[in-house]
């Protein structure tokens, strides 16, 4: 069981569903006070009461975090509630439907780099303002993906913003070493269970890549939990700017 969570305060983006609702549950139950940000507000609403039926301590706050207002918003909420911001799990993001580059439309372009790129520059803008100003110390760690270090056909905008997460993190990290902020991302692989993946457009591609992962299997959302874990805790203190992949083995061929 990862440790060090007693009295800390986290956020969690993309909090309603898959990866990021496992997470909110898992730090939680690690002694965690956790604020659950999503732009979908009924399942965001039943995360957080799922975080206190195990006896967490949990609340969701609504909104979009393409927005800088709504970014700005969510994180003064966190500290209006519980005082501090110690951990953030920015894992927001969306999986638009792939195509070559030639037939992608320009708005979804812009759309998925508003959410998965800016939008994390958003988090961790106003995460990193509210660290230094408690006096410097926290962990972050962004939701990357395994295709934003390989990529495939059709993925021009869902690669191009997962591999500018893994650079802004790196950035991030070297900006604040020295004031004791940790920044790293996770890669996610093939993941089920989650909103993107239990999508029946995406099915058959998932079960591609469940036939291409080496360990023969999609992830679940508790795989990728534990990284995050220990990533935001102090077992992993020495450990900064990173990307770990957790695919079952994909990019290792
Ligand atoms: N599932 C996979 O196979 C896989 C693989 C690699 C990376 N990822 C990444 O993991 C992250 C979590 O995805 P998931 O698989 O759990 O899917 P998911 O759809 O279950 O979770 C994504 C969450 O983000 C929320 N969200 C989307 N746009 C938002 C916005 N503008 N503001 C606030 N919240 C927003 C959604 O409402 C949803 O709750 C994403 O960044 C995704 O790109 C997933």
């Amino acid at each position: 069981m990862v440790q060090g969570f007693d009295g800390k305060v986290a956020l969690v983006t993309g909090a309603a569903t898959g990866i990021g609702r496992q997470t909110a549950l898992a730090l939680a139950a690690a002694g965690a006070r956790v604020v659950l940000a999503d732009i979908v507000r009924q399942a965001g609403e039943e995360s957080a009461h799922a975080v206190e039926v195990a006896g967490g301590r949990a609340m969701f706050v609504p909104g979009d975090i393409a927005s800088g207002d709504d970014v700005a918003r969510i994180v003064k909420a966190a500290v209006d509630a519980y005082g501090r911001l110690d951990c953030a799990f920015n894992n927001a993001g969306i999986a638009p439907r792939g195509a070559a580059i030639v037939d992608m439309a320009e708005a979804d372009w812009d759309r998925t780099i508003a959410i998965n790129l800016k939008g994390v520059w958003w988090c961790m803008k106003h995460e990193c303002a509210q660290m230094l100003a408690q006096g410097g110390g926290g962990t972050i760690v962004n939701t990357a993906s395994i295709m934003g270090v390989v990529s495939g056909p059709g993925l021009a905008a869902y690669s191009a913003s997962k591999a500018g997460v893994v650079g802004l993190t790196r950035s991030v990290a070297l900006d604040y070493a020295r004031q004791g902020i940790r920044v790293n991302a996770v890669c996610p692989g093939g993941i089920g269970n989650t909103a993107i993946t239990d999508d029946p457009a995406n099915r058959a591609d998932m079960e591609e890549l469940a036939q291409m992962t080496p360990m023969g299997r999609l992830g679940c959302p508790q795989d990728i939990a534990d990284t995050v874990l220990w990533l935001l805790s102090p077992q992993s203190g020495f450990v900064t700017g990173q990307s770990i992949v957790v695919d079952g083995g994909f990019t290792a061929w």
